[in-house]
């Protein structure tokens, strides 16, 4: 895969990032077994070997657990660290933590920041992570102090790069001018099932001001990849069959899947999505690199946006 910068910074990413969010497993409190770690080392080794040179992981992912897998593999992979970029993301507590009755919350006070980072780099066995995302806008996010906790992970050599995840271009903008640093990414859902980025001025600010949009579940959390039955119950059914639709019209003419397509959909655009791929089978992480090498036209790329959207275009 080739490489671009993330955001104005010096760091280099291949064009498709690895999610780790469900390498310890389905769901948040999944528990941890010998199976399922070893299932989620070989699919991040399965995702290095095809060329994924960024991967994504979160304090939260699994309880932590997604970090100390993933510094497992590293460690077993002479050279691996080197070659590859590391995103985690803090912010996000959740409930019963730090005490039984602590209800779920979002957290940028820059104790907890700090600490989390600290946290973050032990399961990793790491001295720095290369880009460091707050998760989720904190209701009572101060920016001034969000500042000085940056500034005191850049200048300990704990983190190298800043950015966001889930912001809107106010919270983005607002956040930016209190920060000395470049913020670099602003991580956000974007897919064919979700395409709010594309009319809430949140990939304008990002080709404006040169931030990277970091694509979260870009096959809608696998509803764009699966072939199982649609519920027709579910109100929002008519769309999904006629995104798979179209989907498999260009897939079959292009003799590649229907996940491959509604990921080329994303590189498609000139912004430089980078989407964040999630699956955990070794095959179609593989498979999905296919993307990278499809072009799709403008014609098969609005046709695919007017299914999505549900409605003919003004
Ligand atoms: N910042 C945030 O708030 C946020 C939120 C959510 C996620 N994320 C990040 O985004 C990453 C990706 O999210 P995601 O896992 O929801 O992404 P996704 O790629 O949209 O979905 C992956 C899921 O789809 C399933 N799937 C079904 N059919 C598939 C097919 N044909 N091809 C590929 N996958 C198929 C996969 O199952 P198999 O494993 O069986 O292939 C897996 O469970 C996460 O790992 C995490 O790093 C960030």
């Amino acid at each position: 895969m080739e490489t671009f910068s993330l955001g104005t910074s010096a760091l280099k990413a291949s064009q498709l990032a690895y999610g780790c969010w469900r390498i310890g497993g389905p769901g948040e409190s999944s528990e941890i077994t010998l199976e399922r770690e070893a299932a989620g080392s070989r699919a991040s080794l399965a995702a290095f070997e095809a060329g994924y040179t960024l991967f994504d992981l979160a304090d939260i992912y699994c309880h932590g657990e997604a970090e100390r897998i993933f510094g497992k593999v590293l460690k077993s992979i002479p050279g691996m660290r080197e070659r590859i970029l590391i995103v985690s993301k803090c912010g996000i507590r959740k409930a019963g933590d730090p005490d039984a009755d602590s209800p779920y919350r979002y957290d940028f006070s820059a104790g907890h920041i700090i600490w989390s980072c600290e946290q973050s780099l032990k399961r990793l066995g790491l001295e720095r992570i290369d880009l460091y995302l707050l998760h989720r806008p904190d209701y009572l996010c101060d920016p001034e102090e969000v500042a000085q906790a940056f500034s005191r992970l850049k200048q300990a050599g704990k983190v190298a790069e800043f950015g966001v995840s889930n912001f809107s271009p106010a919270q983005f903008a607002a956040l930016q001018k209190a920060c000395p640093m470049r913020l670099i990414a602003n991580q956000v859902e974007i897919s064919l099932m979700k395409l709010d980025c594309f009319h809430d001025g949140t990939l304008t600010q990002c080709s404006t001001e040169q931030i990277t949009p970091m694509a979260w579940s870009p096959l809608g959390g696998g509803r764009l990849g699966a072939s199982d039955p649609i519920d027709l119950r579910d109100a929002d059914h008519a769309r999904r069959l006629h995104i798979r639709e179209v989907l498999d019209l260009i897939a079959r003419s292009r003799e590649t899947s229907r996940a491959v397509i509604a990921i080329a959909w994303l590189l498609k655009h000139p912004v430089k999505i980078l989407p964040i791929v999630g699956s955990t089978d070794p095959e179609r992480i593989r498979e999905l690199t296919k993307a990278v090498d499809v072009h799709l036209t403008r014609e098969e790329w609005y046709r695919l946006l007017e299914a999505a959207l549900g409605h003919r275009l003004p």
